[in-house]
């Protein structure tokens, strides 16, 4: 185990890590003392903060990642969706991706994921759309991300929305634009895990007004304001004029859709805005953290790789993803043992949602349908490289998987 540099006490090497400033506690400590807890000015000010920094016009925050999949689609029923028509997704994606769909009352078609990008193959999509396609929710995983020209390019061509599950993808970029601007909608997650956190939350961003009244409005039960100023109610302190139950414009009980409650409150908010302060230095440890094990990383090349940044993307660096290789001595289980042993915490690389997550068996499909996300789903794990990790246990997590492949290898 790495020996802590303050005490020199052996210590774990985390996957995560969260960073709660000195600004969100004095704010947290103002809004307990002020009463007003619930969705409120800085949720606005969360919301219209991330909208600048992703570069859209509009941010609509919610409890959750899953929410922001799921109300992202579920916009779609303002636009002539019908339940159970069909959404289309990676087969290998954290399983939140795959539950929102359903949670959404749609059905998930699923594609397979490319071995190498462990992106949704585009080439393979076209195939999987019928008539009651309504939208393709490609992920951008382990911030890597995806080929949105092509996927755009077949959403246009046959009519049907893109929303990005940019969950993992802070800090990414396609062709010189941010991921999270690229498709009708993006959700990203604030989960502990993020780059950006408010503990638990989600947020959705777009440049379309009309989806961000109508996911103000999903957020808040489906409810609908007539003030004529806004369209949200007024527990979240979004009405300008503040109808009071009873009054001919009483919005409380005006419920225009199936909705969700899944409002975001202040003081998630004021953890985010403090997260927002941070956000650039964050950002440049983690992108330091994983250009440096990029880089070293192909020593390990025949035996353990992983995924390689195009000339026209930016990785998001939220993780460190490696697969084991066909062939390789030994399996994905006794290198994450051994590097738990030492004192590093592993995740598995998700898993083939249609054929290895037992959730999803009633869907019907069949272990061999989906080769590539079911192989990642077996021999893929990652670690962090979040910003309290530096050099040092970048070079102990190195020199651990040398240890280890010098030991299988010789
Ligand atoms: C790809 C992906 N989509 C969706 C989510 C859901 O986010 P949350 O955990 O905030 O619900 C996650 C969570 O990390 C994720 O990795």
């Amino acid at each position: 185990m790495i020996r802590s540099k303050r005490e020199g006490k052996k210590t774990r090497i985390p996957f995560g890590t969260v960073s709660i400033t000195p600004k969100s506690k004095r704010l947290i400590k103002e809004i307990l003392d002020s009463g007003r807890v619930s969705c409120g000015k800085y949720v606005r000010e969360f919301e219209k903060r991330f909208a600048e920094l992703i570069g859209t016009k509009e941010a609509v925050a919610l409890s959750s990642g899953t929410d922001a999949d799921a109300l992202a689609l579920a916009v779609l029923y303002d636009f002539g969706a019908k339940r159970d028509d069909e959404v289309i997704v990676p087969a290998l994606s954290f399983v939140a991706t795959g539950n929102a769909v359903l949670q959404a009352g749609f059905k998930p078609v699923f594609v397979d994921v490319e071995k190498e990008t462990l992106n949704i193959d585009p080439s393979k999509i076209e195939a999987a759309i019928t008539k009651r396609t309504k939208a393709i929710m490609p992920v951008h995983l382990v911030g890597k991300p995806a080929d949105m020209d092509a996927i755009n390019k077949i959403a246009k061509r046959h009519g049907i929305f893109v929303i990005e599950d940019a969950a993992e993808a802070y800090g990414a970029e396609y062709k010189g634009r941010n991921v999270g601007t690229l498709g009708d909608m993006a959700a990203f997650s604030l989960y502990v895990a993020h780059i950006i956190t408010t503990v638990e939350g989600g947020i959705i961003v777009t440049n379309k007004k009309e989806f961000a009244e109508i996911l103000r409005s999903l957020r808040s039960h489906g409810r609908a304001c007539k003030c004529g100023s806004c369209v949200l109610n007024i527990n979240s302190g979004y009405c300008k004029k503040r109808f009071q139950y009873g009054e001919k414009n009483d919005i409380r009980f005006v419920f225009e859709r199936v909705g969700y409650s899944s409002k975001m409150n202040e003081l998630e908010a004021a953890i985010g805005l403090g997260n927002l302060d941070k956000y650039q230095e964050i950002l440049g440890k983690r992108r330091q953290n994983l250009g440096y094990l990029m880089r070293k990383f192909k020593e390990f090349g025949p035996y353990m790789v992983t995924i390689e940044e195009g000339a026209e993307e930016r990785i998001g660096p939220h993780a460190f993803p490696v697969i084991v290789q066909e062939g390789a001595p030994f399996s994905r289980e006794e290198i994450t043992d051994y590097l738990e042993k030492s004192g590093i915490d592993t995740r598995t690389l998700f898993s083939s949602m249609p054929t290895q997550c037992p959730g999803f068996k009633f869907l019907g499909h069949r272990l061999g349908d989906f080769p590539n996300a079911e192989y990642i789903g077996n021999n893929g794990f990652h670690i962090g490289i979040h910003q309290d990790l530096g050099k040092r246990h970048l070079d102990y997590f190195l020199d651990r998987m040398g240890r280890f492949l010098k030991g299988r290898t010789k």
